[in-house]
């Protein structure tokens, strides 16, 4: 609710008041505008300052308004703006902590904007698939000129205060008392006319080259969007603020605006949001959560093994200032993974601090390379990285058991192996866990957080929380071979296989599903991280089908199909990028861009020779279903498990771990958007097809779901346990 209060030498104070972030929403509606109102006739009111509740300005509107038929019938946004900016009283924006969305919306209708050095600004509505709809798209380009309101606006970013001052966001920064400095702003402005001030009727700021700034930033908001509407239709919007007068550019803005909401696009990304949210509510099959557990400090922490993963953790870890011992096996590793974390840090260093606060990486005591594994005596953490070899992994955490004090927890980086085997060597089971990071380690946010059958809530809260203070998704799951997100990965990967061999392309498999949105295809993917990486792994498990000839590779086993294509191609040494060759050719070692390679044509077309496959037209259509729809399906095999306790957990994995477009909400979403009783009747006619896929086979669940009416995703966790008991 917002409050009236009396303010000196006749200045109102008006207090965006909904705590925690004051949203918008409809009662602080109605009740800004009340009050706007009211200091607009009060003829004792000679200025009016504009601020948020506890020294928070606003974060914009409630999501969850948007699809609320409540919010129709009450005051707009854009009207009780346009009531701040047509009033004939100064009124001034105190910017304090954040404004976000619909806040700085307000704050763009005020007449003078005072933000205190440390606020954020933003227009993030992009985000979830929307636009600024309350005149953010005419306005901030007046201010800031048309090329950094297309940044702001179709990335969502926020802006610091210092940045937003030299951009012409706001007027003025100050380091305390931003209220206070606010009403001695609105005291001395008091008697002056505020036409000037009014953003809608200040002049778009014009530059020589301006037709082809704009062809140019179209170029890269299309690049960026990956077939998300929202960044088109904001650029569409601040465009409209170039060509058509402020009024036309409003109702270009609306009208873009209720398109963008009625698209199913918006739907996801509000998904995607409030699933992201609902992670850090953590829950265990046995009801224990965050609400039973109190996460311990970690003022100290270790990562073993400098590899791929281990420096990029290391750099998360320093980045939240969180002293860090760097271990390695010997002087060699220790000075390579040294040489990277630096070289990484010290860029990081040069490059300027949002917030102004520099971050100093050669503070004595903040990172201590070692070979001493007597260095970690007094860790409250260690994050184990080493190579992915359970034997390895078991020696490091037997002698972790007896040189860490008996407080610290253990965390292991593996990718499949099983926590309960690892913690079953220690003398702390309890304090033993999985903390999955995703590579680039200190670029990806997703971290999957492991739990093994003792650990304990607080290892879970600490490891959650440390997660969240180094600014990483923490999404707990429980212990199976490759936990969620590895496990969902292989009968998509498999199906990729399977197309091919049937008839497909690597190109066109990768076209399929760049199209449907994710960065990058499969075997592009493939190519990036290694083909000889999975294969290390099938080769330990004795899986691997190793230096056989063509003709022999053997397509089956025990009834159950079986792609040999990976394997050979290592044999063939075609490792991917770092090779430069892998499923595309590069031009050299280390080369990024894939070309077709007329090789891998040619050895496909023997292999279906000597295999007698029947080679067919493979649509864009089948690649979709049977990839994305397999996908989905191994995620109903994993619900009904209980290694995932809800499809939110499946989503956010997919969304932050694996290139799932955003937009599409994740598999799981994806699943119930399709409409589950058609996944199931295409996964049944895959199924029948190849009859030795077993992964295509409709999942109990799933089958569940359809027969009870296929209900929406936030009821299938209620519904899983009934499945659960019925097994
Ligand atoms: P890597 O091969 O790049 O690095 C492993 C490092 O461990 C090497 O620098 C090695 O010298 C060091 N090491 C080996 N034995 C050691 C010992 N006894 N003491 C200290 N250091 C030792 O491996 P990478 O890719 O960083 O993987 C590490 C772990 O992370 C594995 O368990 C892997 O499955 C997992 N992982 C890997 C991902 C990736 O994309 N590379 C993604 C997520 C998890």
């Amino acid at each position: 609710m917002a409050q009236y209060v009396r303010g000196a030498a006749a200045v109102a104070v008006i207090r965006i008041c909904n705590p925690p972030l004051n949203t918008l929403s409809i009662k602080t509606l109605q009740a800004l505008q009340q009050e706007v109102q009211h200091a607009n006739i009060d003829p004792t009111v000679k200025a009016v300052v504009i601020c948020g509740a506890n020294g928070k300005f606003s974060a914009g509107a409630d999501i969850k308004l948007f699809s609320n038929p409540e919010q129709r019938s009450s005051p707009s946004l854009g009207s009780i703006i346009d009531l701040i900016e047509k009033s004939d009283k100064p009124m001034v924006a105190a910017i304090e902590s954040l404004a976000l969305g619909g806040g700085l919306e307000v704050a763009l209708g005020c007449h003078y904007r005072i933000a205190h050095v440390q606020a954020r600004v933003g227009l993030p509505e992009v985000t979830v698939g929307l636009l600024p709809g309350a005149g953010g798209t005419q306005r901030l380009p007046r201010l800031t000129g048309v090329p950094a309101a297309l940044d702001i606006i179709t990335t969502g970013k926020h802006i610091w205060a210092p940045e937003a001052l030299k951009l012409g966001i706001i007027d003025e920064i100050v380091e305390e008392n931003t209220v206070e400095a606010a009403i001695q702003l609105a005291e001395r402005v008091s008697d002056q006319p505020v036409g000037p001030r009014r953003v809608c009727s200040k002049q778009i700021p014009r530059l020589p080259n301006m037709e082809a700034i704009i062809e140019e930033a179209l170029v890269k908001v299309k690049k960026q969007a990956g077939g998300c509407l929202a960044p088109e239709m904001c650029f569409q919007a601040v465009e409209a603020s170039l060509r058509l007068s402020f009024e036309e550019g409003i109702r270009k803005e609306r009208e873009l605006f209720l398109f963008l909401l009625s698209s199913g696009q918006a739907k996801a990304l509000q998904y995607a949001f409030f699933a992201q949210r609902a992670m850090e509510k953590w829950t265990l099959p046995s009801g224990a959560s965050w609400k039973t557990a109190v996460p311990q400090p970690i003022k100290r922490a270790a990562v073993i093994g400098l590899g791929t993963m281990g420096q990029g953790i290391v750099v998360s870890l320093v980045r939240a200032k969180i002293p860090v011992v760097a271990l390695e096996q010997d002087k060699n590793h220790l000075e390579m993974g040294r040489r990277a974390v630096m070289a990484f840090l010290d860029r990081e260093a040069l490059r300027r601090q949002p917030n102004g606060q520099v971050l100093d990486v050669h503070k004595p005591g903040l990172l201590h390379f070692t070979l001493d594994f007597n260095a970690l005596q007094d860790v409250d953490l260690v994050i184990e990285a080493v190579f992915e070899d359970m034997a390895l992994k078991k020696e490091i955490f037997q002698k972790l058991s007896t040189i860490c004090k008996p407080e610290a927890f253990l965390c292991t980086n593996t990718s499949s192996l099983d926590i309960d085997g690892i913690a079953a060597v220690t003398n702390r089971p309890h304090q033993v866990i999985g903390a999955h990071f995703f590579s680039p380690a200190h670029r990806m946010k997703l971290l999957e957080v492991i739990y093994g059958h003792h650990t304990s809530p607080t290892t879970i809260a600490t490891v959650m929380s440390l997660g969240k203070a180094i600014g990483k998704i923490g999404v707990l799951v429980g212990n199976c071979f490759g936990f969620v997100g590895n496990r969902l990965l292989l009968p998509y990967n498999e199906q990729t296989y399977f197309l091919v061999e049937e008839g497909s392309t690597p190109e066109e498999v990768d076209k399929a599903l760049i199209g449907f949105g994710f960065k990058m295809g499969p075997f592009q993917v493939s190519d990036l991280a290694g083909l000889d990486v999975g294969w290390r792994i099938r080769k330990e498990k004795g899986l691997a089908r190793a230096s056989l000839p063509l003709g022999t590779l053997p397509r089956q086993e025990n009834g159950r199909r079986y792609s040999p294509l990976p394997d050979f191609l290592c044999d063939q040494g075609r490792y991917g990028q770092k090779t430069g060759k892998g499923w595309y050719q590069y031009d050299k070692p280390g080369g990024r861009v894939p070309k077709s390679d007329p090789w891998i044509h040619s050895f496909l077309s023997d292999y279906r020779n000597i295999h007698n496959i029947t080679v067919r037209t493979v649509t864009q259509d089948e690649i979709l279903e049977r990839c994305l729809y397999s996908l989905a399906n191994e995620g109903f095999r994993i619900l009904s498990d209980g290694i995932a306790s809800c499809p939110e957990a499946i989503d956010t994995i997919y969304i932050n771990g694996y290139g799932w477009p955003r937009h599409r909400g994740g598999p799981m979403f994806y699943a119930s958007e399709v409409g589950l009783p058609t996944v199931l009747a295409k996964l049944q006619k895959y199924a029948e097809a190849n009859p030795d896929i077993p992964s295509l086979q409709p999942s109990p669940l799933l089958q569940k779901l359809v027969a009870l009416g296929s209900p929406p995703v936030s009821e299938w966790s209620s519904l899983v346990g009934s499945q659960n008991s019925k097994l």
